[in-house]
């Protein structure tokens, strides 16, 4: 309940930033439920006028009629005007700020979490979030007409008056029945409706692993299985939906017989016109959307809540993490990097226990170990992707974590193992490392990562459209796009994680050459499967169970270093 009333507040504040807006659609609500209110009351004038048949008074009432209506119109034209507009604002706002947070979420959030999940909720759950009071003002201006409307019928009789409002009560308390059992089958709905989604992504995403691995068969029987369980769930929740309405409006039939009956008793006593029994015959129905307004506010406030949890639960880091960095800036920073006695584990499982190494500026540092022994996750314990659980890193001497975030993203590129391409021209995707970079310093890195022939002989060259993840580019092209996107980065401390390892070798020995020649003025962090690319590095650390077990040049490792001899001997063979 705490977090519901959080929530509203959370929602509130979303609104109060168009307070104009806000206040413009309630005066016109109120404005419309009043001058509706005008139509059955002239209505009933116009029936008791064609009891006398008086044409002046018919005439007249009729106009006044069509004059009420068509200014009914136009209120509620401009109400809708002024909603749509409150609509769009708020909801822009709430995924604007959704995203913000989902780009400063550590990135472990990601790790067990399917991407579905996430863009469902920043497409389907903000706007329903944002639609929110649109619906509910539009049930409440229902609620006020028709509440006004059953004040009119006390007037003209009060007997008919107590009728209407205890069968209000009664079908509404039929519908609190009914809303419990709907709303533990739509949850069932959601549930299984969000998993479907995140298996889609999947599906699309793994198009091509899905036709090479050939996992159509496996893929679709388990998508189907899934989809028919959301798609189930739904039916029934829909199925219970309308059962119930059903129900309600058979009791609806019974109640309505007993109301012809006491309106016949009235007026045989003279106690009801004619004319006013007609007119709360025709609006009596009317009356009864009072539950449907009430029941379809509490079904959107449900619906709504269940938003709210969803999309505030993102935008306040309620479930998930947010990134923490210091406020400290090394104005020249130098790159020393340090890890002192460092403990790393993802979710449950240790992967270092006792970590500790240096690495030096105007150096390349090479990191060797077999596959899993935590070389990538050194480069993402370095530029903070994620954080160390216990003991500490050092840039230049100052612990990472009093860093700012622009101090450390600043001064730290990663080409890592398997780069994401942006769905954007070659030159934008290199650009965005360097917004300000000129056409022709991109030309220069491009170049340099051995890349610039390629694109010119494209049809579009630099401005080739390369496809979502960069489909239309070979591995190896994908790789050097993302060491020409770190080299115009320019920034001191660059890791690469095995970032030439799909280059033939004449490629590879010339962006060796580029590497050596930046670690001139740059650090320079290599991880290599193939370490003839990294012999002539300046240190070399072996990695083995985890931790250091040695630390040299290729020639001192040669004499010393059992494991790496091994390592090395192996790739000869
Ligand atoms: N996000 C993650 N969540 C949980 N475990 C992870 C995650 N990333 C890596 N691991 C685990 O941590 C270990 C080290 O992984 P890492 O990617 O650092 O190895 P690596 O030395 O780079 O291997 P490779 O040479 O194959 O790239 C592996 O056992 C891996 O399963
Ligand atoms: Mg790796």
């Amino acid at each position: 309940m705490k977090s519901d009333t959080k929530n509203v507040k959370r929602l509130f504040n979303y609104y109060k930033k168009y307070p104009t807006l806000v206040i413009l659609v309630i005066v016109l609500n109120l404005l419309f439920a009043f001058i509706s209110l005008l139509s059955p009351i002239y209505e009933g004038k116009l029936l008791s006028y064609f009891e006398n048949f008086d044409i002046t008074k018919i005439i007249t009432v009729a106009l006044t009629l069509v004059v009420i209506r068509i200014i009914i119109e136009i209120v509620t034209n401009l109400w809708s005007r002024v909603i749509l507009k409150l609509n769009a604002r708020v909801n822009f706002d709430l995924k604007r700020d959704m995203l913000e947070s989902l780009t400063n979420f550590e990135v472990k959030n990601f790790d067990n979490t399917n991407s579905g999940m996430f863009v469902s909720r920043l497409n389907k759950d903000t706007t329903e979030l944002s639609q929110l009071f649109d619906d509910v003002t539009d049930d409440l201006s229902g609620i006020i007409l028709n509440i006004s409307f059953i004040v009119y019928v006390f007037f003209l009789n009060k007997y008919l008056g107590i009728f209407l409002v205890l069968n209000v009560i009664l079908v509404y308390l039929l519908t609190i029945l009914k809303l419990k059992y709907y709303k533990r089958v739509r949850k069932d709905y959601k549930i299984k409706d969000e998993k479907t989604v995140g298996l889609y992504t999947d599906v699309v995403r793994g198009i091509r692993e899905i036709k090479d691995l050939n996992l159509k068969d496996t893929i679709l029987k388990d998508v189907n299985s899934k989809t028919k369980d959301s798609i189930d769930a739904e039916t029934k929740s829909i199925h219970t939906r309308r059962t119930w309405n059903r129900y309600i409006a058979a009791f609806q039939h019974i109640l309505d017989f007993i109301f012809v009956i006491l309106s016949v008793y009235f007026i045989k006593k003279n106690m009801l016109e004619v004319s006013s029994f007609l007119i709360i015959f025709l609006y009596k129905n009317k009356v009864l959307n009072l539950i449907t307004f009430i029941t379809d506010m509490l079904e959107r406030f449900a619906d709504g809540k269940v938003a709210a949890t969803r999309v505030f639960d993102i935008i306040y880091y309620n479930t998930f993490t947010k990134e923490t960095y210091g406020t400290k800036e090394i104005n020249d920073l130098k790159g020393n990097i340090e890890f002192k006695n460092v403990k790393f584990k993802y979710n449950s499982k240790e992967l270092f226990n006792n970590l500790s190494f240096k690495i030096h500026e105007h150096e390349m540092t090479a990191i060797v170990g077999k596959s899993g022994e935590g070389k990538s996750s050194i480069l993402k314990l370095i530029n903070k992707s994620y954080n160390v659980d216990k003991g500490s890193i050092l840039i230049d001497n100052i612990d990472i974590n009093e860093l700012s975030e622009k101090n450390i993203k600043d001064n730290m590129s990663i080409v890592s193992q398997a780069p994401y391409i942006f769905n954007l021209s070659i030159k934008d995707n290199i650009r965005l490392a360097r917004p300000s970079a000129t056409d022709e310093e991109i030309i220069e890195v491009c170049k340099k990562a051995r890349i610039h022939d390629l694109i010119i002989e494209m049809e579009e060259g630099y401005d080739t459209v390369v496809g979502e993840n960069g489909v239309i580019l070979s591995g190896g092209q994908r790789q050097r796009i993302a060491i020409a996107r770190a080299l115009i980065k320019n920034s001191k401390i660059i890791l690469f994680d095995e970032a030439t390892s799909a280059l033939d070798n004449s490629n590879q020995e010339k962006i060796k050459k580029i590497m050596k020649d930046l670690a001139k003025d740059h650090t320079v962090i290599i991880v290599a499967h193939r370490l003839s690319t990294i012999v002539d590095a300046d240190n070399i650390l072996v990695l083995s169970n985890h931790n250091i077990i040695a630390k040299g040049t290729h020639k001192d490792l040669m004499k010393k270093c059992d494991e790496y001899k091994k390592l090395y001997e192996v790739e000869e063979n």
